[in-house]
């Protein structure tokens, strides 16, 4: 038993009538003083349903529970019931756990829990990928995870921008503006460049504009050389992505993009009118939404082209025929909530009962401190070079630091990749962030570099004593742990499961972020405390047990965000 919120969930839910077990589970608090107990319940809720004053209540159920083997104590103040956990079994329950599951504590390793598609990432073809795409990588891989370390089966789709009137736009100006060998030496950037100029020569000559919806139209229909076209610019665009994806370390299970949709949506569009839902207007089909006080759905233009809402509701029915998902996530910016409002209530009003199982995931944006970067604004190289100037900003520390280091290359890629994605996802995603070198490569701040250095520090300290990766410690003597500085490392470890459901329901990778500082400053505030590598074999080994479960709980929290957890550094 390490769940000690659970174990009290069902010890007061034999006392508690009105109210489920989960119910009771998510009303469990963990108190700030200790003063106040390991866990405590509030009981204000059930008030009305027994008709007494929540304090009586309280008093009532301490009186009706008796010894309990994991307790110390049980005591109400006011209208709380404070837990207070016995150390020695507490420490016991939790070490046990952790060094028996090694690396797979806290992950579920049976995938049974049904299927779970994220659609993350999702750049546009030919246009950079830009920091709010590298939020959207990050923030959907970790959740990727996250949901698998729950048991879910999950499906990571890009989504790719790649389809839609600016392809017809990218054609007229890649005849009119370049050649086949500018873009196969430039690549993204001539894409851009030329995309750039198609909208200035467009204001002085509207013709153009209208030659690119042809040609977007063609495109629909299946004409072959504005095809090959399209297919080549992907081909470009996908192979600098691809690029970024592999420094990142992320992957997909599909990279069916938008295009992919583009001879399924007659079905859907067909399937909305029989559902008496389109509305023709000046030519344009819409799905009115007034009754939910929002703009119309846009399905298709005046000239039958389709949009990217008609993209998304047929990618949904798509992907609910071809996975079943459970839940299907879509990790965006904010400024798309509109689109995303709207199409689900599309779906919603197609009577589809899984409209209620699309989730849009919004955040907010990044910035950069003015001469933060040396790169040209706007500049399709943005991202990698942000990468590649983590990783030589913190090549330049390692060198200072631990000039010594075998395979430094590595550890700097590592470390400094890691310090940006977890920047990313260090506060609520919602909020927007002003990217700054001086904070995110912080070794001693509430950093990425910061939790892989404490995980190398426990690496270090094991190494010294000898310990290999799954050592095994035989008996431990429990009763040299109950310090205090000890008994809050446990009780951090054993939060660990209950961070990864949290961060799941809340869609909040942010949350496994602060857990992993949490934890890192518990052991350092453990490590400062206890003296490790002692004469005394029993409290060495003790102690030692200790820092292997700090390190394996580290690289788990770390592998959950996407990051790297280096041995040294
Ligand atoms: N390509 C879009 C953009 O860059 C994001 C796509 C998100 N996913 C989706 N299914 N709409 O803004």
């Amino acid at each position: 038993m390490s769940d000690f919120k659970l174990e009290i969930a069902k010890l007061l839910s034999s006392h508690i009538a009105c109210l489920t077990q989960d119910e009771i589970y998510n009303m469990i608090e963990v108190p700030t003083n200790t003063d106040m107990g390991d866990y405590a319940f509030p009981c204000f809720k059930l008030a009305k349903e027994l008709r007494k004053a929540p304090p009586m209540i309280a008093q009532d159920i301490v009186g009706q529970i008796g010894e309990v083997s994991y307790l110390s104590r049980v005591e109400n103040v006011n209208a709380y019931i404070n837990f207070f956990l016995n150390k020695e079994d507490l420490v016991k329950s939790v070490l046990e756990r952790v060094l028996a599951e090694k690396n797979q504590y806290g992950l579920e390793t049976v995938k049974d829990k049904g299927n779970v598609v994220i659609d993350y990432s999702s750049p546009n073809i030919a246009k950079p990928f830009h920091v709010g795409h590298l939020r959207s990588t990050v923030i959907g891989h970790s959740l990727y995870r996250i949901y698998e370390a729950l048991g879910y089966n999950c499906i990571g789709v890009n989504h790719l921008g790649d389809w839609g009137t600016q392809f017809g736009k990218l054609i007229v100006a890649y005849k009119n503006y370049s050649s086949k060998e500018a873009v196969e030496e430039k690549g993204i950037a001539e894409l851009l460049r030329i995309y750039v100029l198609f909208h200035e020569e467009a204001e002085k000559n509207p013709e153009l504009e209208q030659e690119a919806r042809d040609y977007f139209t063609k495109m629909e229909q299946g004409d072959e050389e504005s095809l090959a076209l399209w297919s080549w610019f992907k081909e470009i665009s996908l192979k600098e992505f691809e690029r970024v994806y592999k420094m990142l370390g992320v992957t997909f299970d599909s990279y069916n993009g938008e295009a992919f949709y583009n001879d399924k949506m007659a079905a859907v569009i067909e399937e909305l009118e029989k559902k008496g839902l389109i509305e023709v207007s000046e030519g344009a089909k819409i799905v009115r939404l007034d009754d939910e006080n929002m703009a119309p759905c846009l399905i298709t233009k005046k000239d039958g082209s389709s949009l990217y809402a008609t993209r998304d509701i047929t990618a949904a029915e798509y992907r609910k025929a071809t996975y079943d998902f459970k839940k299907c996530i879509y990790v965006t910016a904010l400024q798309q909530n509109l689109h995303f409002a709207q199409w689900f209530k599309v779906i919603d009003k197609m009577e589809y009962d899984w409209a209620k199982d699309l989730v849009h995931v919004p955040f907010g944006m990044v910035s950069m401190e003015s001469g933060s970067l040396s790169t040209r604004k706007g500049n399709v190289l943005l991202l990698e070079d942000i990468l590649k100037e983590a990783v030589d900003k913190t090549r330049k520390v390692i060198e200072e630091k631990n000039p010594e280091l075998p395979n430094k290359e590595e550890i700097a890629m590592q470390v400094g990749i890691g310090a940006v994605i977890f920047d990313d996802m260090y506060n609520n995603i919602i909020k927007d962030i002003q990217f700054s070198w001086e904070r995110v490569l912080n070794f001693d701040g509430e950093t990425g570099p910061y939790v892989q250095y404490t995980h190398a520090r426990a690496c270090s300290v094991l190494r010294k004593a000898g310990i290999e990766k799954g050592h095994d410690f035989g008996s431990i003597d429990y009763s040299i742990l109950t310090d205090e500085a000890t008994v809050n490392v446990i009780k951090e470890l054993a939060n660990f499961k209950t961070t990864i459901e949290e961060a799941a329901n809340k869609y909040e990778p942010s949350y496994m972020a602060r857990y992993a500082v949490d934890v890192a400053q518990a052991f350092n505030k453990f490590y400062h405390d206890n003296a490790i590598l002692v004469e005394d074999e029993k409290v060495k080994e003790a102690r030692l047990a200790i820092v292997m479960s700090i390190k394996y709980v580290l690289e788990n929290a770390l592998y959950l965000l996407g990051i790297k957890a280096p041995e040294q550094m």
